[in-house]
């Protein structure tokens, strides 16, 4: 590893879910990454290769982090591709290797998405035969190498992606057809909630597991990318193995193996019991979480310092019969029987919240995919 190569800064973007930007923001200063700015579901920020690693590694909220090749000016189709020529592509793919472009187009020039990926791609591969006479080729579900295209107006910004497959693909979950919910939104959720200094911990309807194990790894300090086997900057030319191992290890050593939060959950589906125990046993938490199979609706739990972060079905992925009363009576479940909780309510039903019956003490707006959903606090007393 030379010197140059530990003291190079780059430039990069940390892409997340509306309304987790902050949150995506502190995690990066944390780490030591600097020049951070705010941006619409994205983050920027400047280091070297070891953050790099440390954000594919430890970032909980970052879907995933493109690191800028050029930026450029391009107000027709034929200046994207003739710029996009102009890079030295040997640097960033290989000829026996695969890849693919994704795109983030906000432009009235450049309005079909598509076809501006289509550009670049052609360019590469132009690039790729006229120096060689040979091409890698395109892979769009298992590539080497990820090529991100981001357009707002005339400005163009290539980047390839560090991170390959998305962060939230963390290796504990189970294909479900259920509604899970993302692993980001997931973490992102117990980040903005105040979980420090609580005995219990509670997803009352856990469904398959997520904010669970991603609450679990939050107190135990586990990084986001521990149980990943591949990141895409292992297969760049600059990857350092030593220095990827020593973030890796460091970032280990901190991981706890005791916690005194309780954490537990429970769901009325006895599938879903059995698929969050697969995913609980997959993340290695069996002895941290505790789930059974049980009505949340008139149960009680009155103990001190305990937090609530449930995500009810919303009618819209998942049919409940009579999804107004459901939300009425999560209401009265937790006004009578969580005295001196705190629980925050995840639902993309902004209807059927009203029913709750509680005043909400903070409303947050995050988005589930497309879904606009409202993440709700209410403290019990
Ligand atoms: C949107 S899903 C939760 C998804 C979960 N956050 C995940 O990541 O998989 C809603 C869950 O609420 C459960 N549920 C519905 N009514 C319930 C009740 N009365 N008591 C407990 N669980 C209930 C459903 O079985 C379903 O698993």
């Amino acid at each position: 590893m030379s010197d140059n190569q530990t003291t190079k800064v780059f430039e990069l973007t940390a892409k997340t879910f509306h309304g987790l930007e902050k949150t995506l923001a502190s995690e990066l200063k944390k780490i030591g990454a600097h020049d951070i700015i705010i941006l619409k579901r994205a983050v920027s920020f400047k280091g070297d290769l070891a953050i790099i690693y440390k954000s594919n590694y430890l970032l909980r909220t970052a879907i995933n982090i493109l690191q800028k090749i050029v930026k450029f000016k391009a107000e027709t189709p034929e200046q994207l591709y003739e710029e996009t020529k102009k890079i030295k592509w040997d640097n960033y793919i290989k000829l026996n290797e695969t890849f693919v472009i994704d795109n983030t187009v906000y432009s009235t020039i450049h309005s079909h998405s598509h076809f501006a990926s289509l550009k670049v791609k052609d360019a590469i591969v132009d690039y790729f035969n006229e120096m060689y006479e040979k091409r890698p080729s395109v892979d769009t579900k298992t590539p080497d190498k990820r090529i991100h295209l981001h357009i707002k107006e005339d400005m163009c910004t290539i980047s390839i992606d560090t991170s390959g497959d998305a962060l939230f693909k963390r290796g504990y979950r189970q294909e479900t057809d259920l509604a899970p919910l993302n692993e980001i939104l997931a973490a992102g959720m117990i980040m903005l909630s105040d979980y420090k200094n609580i005995d219990y911990f509670y997803d009352p309807m856990c469904g398959s597991g997520t904010i669970l194990i991603e609450a679990a790894r939050i107190f135990m300090n586990i990084p986001s990318g521990y149980l990943r086997k591949n990141f895409g900057f292992q297969k760049f030319p600059d990857y350092d193995y030593k220095l990827w191992h020593s973030i890796k290890r460091e970032a280990e050593r901190e991981i706890k193996k005791e916690i005194s939060i309780k954490i537990i959950g429970t769901d009325i589906s006895e599938k879903a019991i059995e698929i969050a125990q697969k995913n609980i046993s997959n993340a290695g938490l069996r002895h941290f979480i505790n789930i059974q199979k049980k009505d949340f609706i008139n149960s009680r739990f009155e103990n001190k310092k305990g937090l609530i972060i449930t995500n009810p079905p919303y009618d819209i992925r998942i049919k409940s019969e009579n999804i107004n009363l459901l939300y009425k009576q999560i209401g009265d479940t937790i006004k009578h029987g969580f005295k001196d909780w705190n629980v925050y309510i995840f639902s993309g039903n902004t209807e059927a919240v009203k029913s709750i019956g509680l005043k909400p003490t903070l409303k947050t707006q995050l988005f589930n995919g497309k879904i606009e959903c409202k993440f709700l606090k209410f403290e019990i007393y």
